[in-house]
Formats: structure tokens, sequence, C-alpha cells
């Protein structure tokens, strides 16, 4: 009899997850389990790895050894399912700027083979809750970056999905804007959807419920932000991520 008790609440979890360019390893035996509704901040300096693990998990990129499963679906042999479950922005954004803002959505609904009843549902339903209804026929070229960040995240959104990676996805965006982007996370998160986040801003970090650091392709400490501050003595996230990775170097 198989005695293994799985947690359905767990959303992203990794065994030992490895991936080696060449004789380089790249990510070094991640093992993380990410909850349902939880912001998990995967943080770490620069080439830590963190984006790589982030392919491996949207079934981008293959594990050289170790496993995953991602909204319950293997990361290697069911790696096309995991994709309609997911939604996913980096800093590039991908949106297209001569297209109208509602047609970025249309474009990304339609991917995602929304038919066209739901397509005009989301579309409507995304503008609203981004505040973007009153530039829906503007160029997308012509907003702001904060802007075309909201938009990037509602067409990220567009096909409902379980999982949210953000992988630096407001690099380069002023402190208001980001604030803004961040009090949306939230309320994914408290209805349900779960947030996998990278990013190099450390004021960010504070508003995720866990967090792990990641230095030179290894995780070296992960928890809840306030257990993990009380465990080290640190004060701040920013204090907490020097220390660890200062400890890490020396190590
Ligand atoms: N396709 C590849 N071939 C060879 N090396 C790679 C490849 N992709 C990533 N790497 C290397 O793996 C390491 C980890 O890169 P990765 O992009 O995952 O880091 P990161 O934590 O996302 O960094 P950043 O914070 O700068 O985005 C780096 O040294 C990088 O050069
Ligand atoms: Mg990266």
């Amino acid at each position: 009899m198989n005695a293994v008790i799985e947690d359905s609440n767990i959303v992203v979890e990794t065994h030992d997850l490895t991936r080696k360019f060449g004789k380089f390893v790249a990510v070094d035996k991640l093992n993380i389990a990410v909850k349902r509704g939880e912001i998990f901040g995967f943080l770490g300096a620069n080439g830590a790895g963190k984006t790589t693990a982030i392919r491996m998990l949207c079934g981008l990129l293959e594990p050289t050894s170790g496993t995953g499963t991602v909204a319950g679906f293997d990361i290697v042999k069911q790696a096309e399912r995991i994709k309609s479950r997911i939604g996913y922005m980096s800093q590039k954004f991908s949106l297209y700027n001569d297209l109208k803002v509602e047609e970025n959505l249309e474009f990304y609904g339609g991917v995602y083979g929304l038919d066209s009843r739901a397509l005009k549902q989301h579309i409507h339903e995304t503008l609203e809750r981004m505040n973007l209804q009153h530039v829906r026929t503007k160029m997308t070229a012509e907003l702001p970056l904060g802007w075309k960040q909201k938009l990037a995240l509602g067409a990220a959104l567009m096909h409902n999905p379980d999982i949210i990676f953000l992988d630096e996805a407001t690099g380069g965006v002023d402190p208001v804007a980001r604030r803004d982007f961040w009090d949306m996370i939230h309320d994914l998160a408290a209805h349900g959807k779960t947030i996998f986040v990278t990013t190099h801003y450390m004021d960010e970090a504070e508003y995720c419920h866990k967090i792990s650091i990641m230095h030179q392709s290894r995780v070296l400490i992960q928890g809840k932000v306030g257990d993990l501050k009380v465990q080290t003595g640190m004060k701040t996230v920013e204090e907490l991520f020097k220390h660890v990775v200062t400890q890490g170097d020396s190590a």
C-alpha cells in the first residue's frame, strides 16, 4: 500500500529539479512547494538560475534530472497540459505595440482558444479589472510603461489560468505603478490564483507570503517571510537577502 499522502493544495512542486548546460549546472537540486493562493517570491541574484527554473516549470525547457509538477501535471510528460493552466509574463511583456489595447487582448485570448463570446466577455472584464477601459482603442505603443504592464498582466490572465509566473515583470516601472500592480497581485491571490514571482525589488519581496533565496544555482533558504526574519534576526527582506548571499559566498 502506498502511504504517500498528497497535499492537493500544492500547485507547484519540485524534487531535486536540475538543469545543466554542458557542464555548467544552472539549477541544482531545486526543491520547492507552493500552495494555491500563495504569492511565492523566487528571489536570487543575476544568473542564480531563476528564469531557467521557471522555463522548466512552464514546460519550455527539459530538466536534466529531478521531477516537478505544476497544477498536478508532470513538467516533462504533460508539458502541453501545463501551458493551458498557467499565465506567464516576463519583463519583455510580449505585447504588440502596433495593435490597439483591446486587440492585444483579443490576440492573446485567441491564442488560448477562447470562442468569440468568451473572448468578448473576458476582454470586457480584463479592461475593467485593469482600469484600462478608457484606453481600449489606443495604440499600445502610446501607453506609459506602467499601463503596458497592466495590459500584459491582463493578457496573461485572459484564459483564466490557475498559476501566474511573473519573471521580473515590474522592471523599470515607477513605484506608484508597481504598488498598483502589487495590489492586483494580492487581489488575484485572494481569489485563489497562485503567483510565482521573481523580482530584484526587495520592497516587492516584502509583499510575498513565502520566499526562497537562490544563489549560484541553489536555494539557500526558503519559508514564510516573517519566519525567516525571526530565524535570522534580520528586519527586512533586503537585509535577509544580503545576509544569506554573503554567507553563501563564504561557504
Ligand atoms: N540556454 C542557455 N545556455 C547556456 N547557459 C545558459 C542558458 N540559459 C541560461 N544559462 C546560464 O544559466 C545561468 C542562470 O541563468 P538564469 O537566466 O536562469 O538566471 P536568473 O536567475 O534568471 O538571472 P537574472 O536575475 O539575471 O534574470 C546563467 O549563468 C546563464 O548564463
Ligand atoms: Mg531571469
